[in-house]
């Protein structure tokens, strides 16, 4: 069973370790390797910060992978949605299962806001993934998608 919780300090190395793996950086829009230090000085504020949510996703009581929402400055109705599933858990499954549980938690707490998701276009598994949740591609911008989803219907 998947069980997702809120991010604490003690997941800040896996997640470095996630996010320096090659093939993150290469879906990433930026593709050099976190320094370390930066990385704990980044996560300690994030876990802390309201304009971010971090979950982490636990299967069978081995840590899969996180998905942050980070609310976006000029608008706080709008977050943007990321994922990214340790190398070792990645292609059966989990990013798709980690990914519905994550925006059915966003949604209990914001059940009015707009996701958005960045995507390479080269990114097959993450278009796939957000395309079977219900995400709609909604601008093509050079080398990058941006998908959208909301649950909100404006009362009439
Ligand atoms: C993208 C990512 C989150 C997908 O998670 P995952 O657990 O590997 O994916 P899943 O096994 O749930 O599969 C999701 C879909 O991608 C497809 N897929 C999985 N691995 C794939 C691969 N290596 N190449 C192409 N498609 C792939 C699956 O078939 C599935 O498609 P379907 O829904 O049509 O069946 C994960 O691979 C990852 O962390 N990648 C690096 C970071 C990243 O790219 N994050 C997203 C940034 S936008």
């Amino acid at each position: 069973m998947l069980i997702i919780r809120r991010a604490n300090l003690d997941d800040a190395i896996d997640v470095l370790r996630w996010r320096n793996d090659a093939q993150t950086r290469a879906m990433s829009w930026k593709t050099d390797p976190i320094d370390p230090a930066n990385h704990i000085e980044w996560f300690t504020a994030a876990v802390n910060d309201q304009a971010k949510i971090l979950l982490i996703g636990n299967f069978e009581e081995k840590k899969i992978g996180m998905v942050r929402f980070d609310v976006c400055a000029e608008d706080i109705h709008i977050w943007k949605v990321n994922i990214i599933i340790a190398p070792e858990s990645r292609s059966q499954g989990l990013g798709g299962n980690l990914l519905t549980h994550a925006i059915s938690f966003f949604y209990s707490k914001l059940p009015e806001a707009l996701l958005i998701a960045e995507v390479k276009k080269n990114n097959t598994a993450s278009q796939n993934l957000f395309e079977r949740l219900g995400f709609l591609k909604a601008e093509i911008n050079g080398e990058k998608l941006e998908y959208k989803h909301s649950k909100y219907k404006p009362k009439k």
